[in-house]
């Protein structure tokens, strides 16, 4: 594999690299050959301080089978090791094989560690401050950037320490959620609903379903049009984890709310992605450390860490 652009470069630095290797050789045979002229005492013929003069010796043979030696090295290494543009070396070495020796020596070394906690259920492992400690570390590697550092999320991305679930906070659910992934998709809905009049009224009606700020005639108008939404989101607007749909009724707003904000979700639907995370699935993680994250998420909104 090459990470090079063009083939230029590759070249380019290669050139180079031999020039400055077999440069240093041929400087050294040159002045080795080269005599200075000297005077008869084998002087230079420079004096300082009145007497002291420059001898013209040779180099001392040490020195130079050092110089040699330092070609012969770089001639092996350049062999042994890629240097020369995207040549790969004898010994194919490379940054990204040696990244991956580590991490699997890395979780060799952790894997008696990850094997006590497989027998483990979630809420033993919440109680064990050393697999929570693996378990924030994981998090704070591989969901963070999502979920925010303290798993608090953010607009878009929902709140994993409160106890509002759309797919589900059991470990069982919480572990599907790692492994597969989840896509929560609401269609638009527009169409169903009527005029933009009707969408109003709707999304009224959704905002007082949690006592929020909202229309009361436009809201009992619009009440009639949920049918088209309790599909999914239940009868009672209490949401269905089997689709991943949020309960309406909690006054908890993954995307934000207000009646522009419902209507636009009316209008518009949503698609919204959590990527899977499971090394099977093209992530990461490999299933110990799945099981170990489950257990963490879980903590959070079960009895956080106080057993220790
Ligand atoms: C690229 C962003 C991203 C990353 C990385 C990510 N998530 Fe998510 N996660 C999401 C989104 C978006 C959702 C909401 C999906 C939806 O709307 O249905 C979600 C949902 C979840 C849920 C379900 C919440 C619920 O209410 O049911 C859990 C649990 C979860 N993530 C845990 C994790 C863990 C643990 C990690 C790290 C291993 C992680 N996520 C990494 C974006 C991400
Ligand atoms: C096919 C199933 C489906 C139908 C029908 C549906 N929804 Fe949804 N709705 C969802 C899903 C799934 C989500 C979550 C999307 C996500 O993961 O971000 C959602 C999200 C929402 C949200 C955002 C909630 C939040 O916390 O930000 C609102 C508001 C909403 N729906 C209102 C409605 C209304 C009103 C209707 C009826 C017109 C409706 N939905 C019909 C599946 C549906």
């Amino acid at each position: 594999m090459s990470d090079f652009i063009n083939s230029f470069w590759p070249i380019y630095i290669s050139v180079i690299s031999a020039a400055g290797v077999f440069g240093c050789l041929l400087l050294l045979i040159l002045t080795a050959r080269k005599k200075v002229e000297s005077a008869e005492d084998n002087t230079t013929g420079h004096v300082w301080d009145g007497d002291l003069r420059e001898l013209n010796n040779p180099m001392p043979r040490w020195w130079m089978w050092l110089f040699v030696s330092t070609v012969v090295f770089a001639t092996f290494y350049l062999i042994a090791y890629p240097g020369m543009g995207s040549y790969s070396g004898q010994l194919g070495w490379s940054q990204v094989g040696a990244y991956e020796k580590e991490v699997e020596r890395a979780e060799a070394e952790l894997a008696p560690l990850y094997a006590s906690y497989n027998s483990m259920s979630a809420e033993e492992m919440s109680k064990d401050s050393a697999a929570m400690a693996i378990g924030a570390n994981l998090f704070q590697n591989n969901c963070a950037q999502c979920h925010s550092s303290d798993a608090r999320g953010g607009k878009s991305f929902p709140n994993l320490t409160d106890n509002d679930w759309l797919w589900g906070g059991n470990p069982e659910q919480i572990h599907a959620t790692i492994t597969n992934g989840r896509m929560g998709v609401m269609p638009p809905q527009a169409e169903a609903i009527g005029t933009p009049d009707d969408v109003r009224n709707l999304a009224n009606y959704v905002l007082s379903l949690s006592g929020s700020p909202h229309d009361s005639a436009k809201a009992s108008m619009g009440k009639d049009k949920f049918l088209v939404c309790s599909a999914c989101h239940g009868p009672d607007g209490k949401g269905n984890q089997a689709l991943g749909a949020p309960n309406l009724t909690d006054d908890i707003w993954l995307h934000g709310w207000g009646e522009s904000l419902v209507i636009d979700m009316i209008n518009n639907g949503k698609t919204n992605i959590m990527p899977p995370q499971a090394k099977e699935n093209g992530g990461k993680l490999t299933p110990e450390q799945v099981n170990v994250l489950t257990a963490y998420v879980w903590s959070l909104s079960n009895k956080p860490n106080s057993a220790n």
